[in-house]
């Protein structure tokens, strides 16, 4: 029996949950930050970090009361690394390195998009090897060939805004708060997605590459133009942004889901919630006999079950690491796997 205690804080969410040997959910308590930022309508790294040295002590108390699970019945934590702000990633690490520390278990550092991309790990539908991942959230966006024991590479991803950025500008011209993906995506359900002809980029370009700046000025002029917006105007600009950034990430995941020859493409991401994303893969995927896997909506946001589930998932391929990791703000894609593996030379903590 292998209990995992999760610990994610990348970015503007204090996150810890408990997962089983056999992935199931035992508890995931996710303190959001947005209250701390709605007057600066972004996040603010220094105010970020303060509220998780608050947080994260009372967070991890939830989740293990939640699991009905003492401190002694965790035998591995998991913890994000990187990428994200380092104040924040700095405060979650050092607090799993702490617990496990004191425990005298092993902890294993997680890539936060490697989380992403394993959050249905265990779930039914969840695919073996190899499958895409589109993860797309406000801080990335890309398609990820995911090989044999997690070797994973950059198949395309922005060059510029990603995906939840984009929603989030047009929705702060807008006035509806940070972030906006969640609000935009219930406007636009009564939005007319054609009244506004917004660019998709490098749509018809052979790489599998994105870009949302041009789509975010060309919303952002609109959005001035037509100042003052009916109720139904903001609507239907959220409903042509939507349609737009959806157009784009759905029309290059299906051509390199063919070009890859996968049968499954995962996805992952604050914008994997959105309603128009989830429909129009579902369809276009299966019309050419592919899978996709869709994330419960509250798992496809920041949330600390996809850290455990990764660490789990790797936990076979003997990842398990001493306490001396660092964070790294900046982390790319090739170092989903292989930081860890260096260190794992070091002395491995096993539970006494
Ligand atoms: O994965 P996530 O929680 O954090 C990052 O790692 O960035 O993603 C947050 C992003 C935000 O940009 C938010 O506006 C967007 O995901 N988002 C959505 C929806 N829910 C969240 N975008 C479109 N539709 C949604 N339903
Ligand atoms: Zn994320």
């Amino acid at each position: 029996m292998t209990n995992i205690l999760g610990f994610e804080t990348s970015c503007d969410d204090t996150a810890v949950a408990v997962v089983d040997h056999n992935a199931r959910v035992l508890s995931s308590v996710v303190y959001s930050q947005v209250k701390e930022y709605s007057q600066f309508l972004g996040v603010v790294p220094e105010i970020g970090s303060r509220a998780h040295i608050e947080q994260i002590h009372k967070t991890t108390q939830i989740a293990l009361k939640k699991a009905n699970l003492l401190p002694d019945q965790i035998d591995m934590v998991a913890a994000t690394f990187g990428p994200g702000l380092i104040g924040p990633l700095m405060v979650g690490a050092q607090f799993a390195k702490g617990f496990a520390a004191g425990l005298n278990i092993p902890i294993v550092p997680v890539h936060h998009i490697f989380g992403h991309i394993m959050v249905g790990f265990g779930e039914p539908g969840f695919p073996e090897t190899p499958f895409l991942a589109l993860i797309a959230s406000g801080g990335h966006s890309a398609i990820y060939h995911c090989r044999e024991n997690y070797q994973i590479s950059v198949v395309g991803q922005t060059i510029d805004d990603a995906a939840g950025e984009a929603f989030d500008k047009v929705g702060r011209a807008l006035g509806l708060g940070y972030p906006a993906g969640k609000k935009i995506d219930q406007l636009a359900r009564v939005g007319d997605p054609q009244k506004f002809k917004f660019p998709v980029a490098m749509r018809h370009q052979h790489h599998f590459n994105f870009s949302f700046s041009g789509l975010k000025t060309s919303a952002l002029n609109a959005i001035t133009q037509n100042n003052p917006l009916t109720k139904q105007g903001v609507s239907d600009i959220c409903a042509s942004v939507e349609h737009a950034i959806v157009e784009a990430l759905v029309t290059k995941v299906l051509r390199a889901a063919q070009r890859y020859n996968v049968d499954s493409v995962v996805v992952g991401g604050g914008v994997a919630a959105n309603t128009l994303v989830r429909q129009k893969l579902a369809q276009q995927l299966g019309e050419v006999n592919k899978s996709v896997f869709l994330p419960a909506k509250d798992m496809c946001t920041d949330n600390a079950v996809m850290i455990a589930r990764a660490a789990l998932a790797t936990k076979k391929s003997e990842r398990l690491v001493d306490y001396g990791f660092d964070v790294v703000p900046n982390l790319c894609v090739s170092k989903m796997l292989q930081v860890p593996m260096k260190q794992q030379k070091v002395a491995i903590k096993q539970k006494q």
